[in-house]
């Protein structure tokens, strides 16, 4: 029997987060984690209850190992729970086959990282057409699709740059387009401003704000708390715990600040 088996009990009682007040579009039910490597177990969730509410915008924060980044992977159908269940939409995903879930996945979910995960040598519209080759959409819709994203993030003079001629913050722009491009009802970002200049990072909480302006659910997870600020609810995980729920009151907006910036930092 593996370790796995048994999660242990940790000072501290759990929170439930389930305070979006809307409907649900996505909601993990005592969802747990655990990394079995043989020697030693990682127990990197131990019983979240959370609730996501149909075009929301959420902020998860906590400390390095708090399991943020586990938490975005089984909300994204990138990984299963070890226990618990995770529902998206009405259905329950907790043990589909890796082929279901990775075509729940392409459908429902966009996908935002750290290091923007960009193809180096491929161009900027090539990058965003992946996610529709891979779902099967052809020739002249592809790249006008594409270019639509790319216009949408600002980068439509930028096509054919590759990764290497932008700058950290026009990447995760083209990786927000990729995310947006086969119109996803949740983006998941996790550390989305972490490379990246207070300017730049700005700049991406805009873009991210006005995904959820169109009705996109976006989920953030940072370490920053005037990032978080830009969200509508925070959540706060400690050692694979919830311990913490908070509706922002004074909510940043991203195009405001951008305004108040100097006119050099601003974006072409
Ligand atoms: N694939 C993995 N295999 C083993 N342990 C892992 C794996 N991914 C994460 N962990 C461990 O799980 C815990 C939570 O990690 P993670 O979810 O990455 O936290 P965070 O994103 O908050 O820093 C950490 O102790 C980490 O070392
Ligand atoms: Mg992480």
């Amino acid at each position: 029997m593996s370790g796995c088996d048994d999660t242990p009990d940790i000072p501290g009682s759990p929170v439930e987060a389930t305070g979006c007040g809307g409907d649900v579009v996505l909601e993990t039910i005592d969802v747990s984690k655990c990394y079995d490597l043989g020697e030693i177990q990682v127990h990197a969730l131990r019983g979240v209850d959370l609730r996501i509410c149909d075009g929301e915008m959420l902020a998860i924060m906590g400390p390095s190992g708090s399991g943020k980044s586990t938490l975005m992977h089984l909300i994204g159908m990138l990984d299963t729970p070890t226990s618990g269940r995770i529902i998206v939409g009405d259905q329950d995903v907790s043990d589909l086959s890796p082929n279901r879930l990775a075509a729940m996945r392409n459908k429902e979910i966009g996908f935002v990282f750290q290091s923007f995960n960009l193809l180096a040598r491929t161009s900027a519209l090539v990058n965003v057409e992946l996610p529709l080759i891979y779902s099967g959409v052809t020739g002249g819709k592809r790249s006008q699709r594409a270019k639509d994203a790319l216009e949408r993030v600002g980068l439509e003079h930028r096509l054919g740059h590759y990764p290497s001629q932008l700058s950290g913050g026009q990447q995760q722009r083209v990786a927000i387009a990729r995310a947006l491009v086969t119109e996803p009802s949740i983006v998941l970002a996790d550390e989305p401003t972490g490379n990246l200049d207070t300017y730049s990072g700005i700049e991406v909480m805009m873009m991210l704000q006005d995904l959820q302006a169109h009705g996109i659910t976006v989920v953030v997870v940072t370490h920053d708390e005037d990032i978080a600020r830009h969200c509508e609810r925070i959540v706060r995980l400690r050692d694979g715990h919830v311990i913490d729920e908070e509706i922002v009151a004074d909510r940043l907006i991203a195009e405001q600040e951008a305004q108040e910036m100097t006119p050099e930092e601003a974006w072409e």
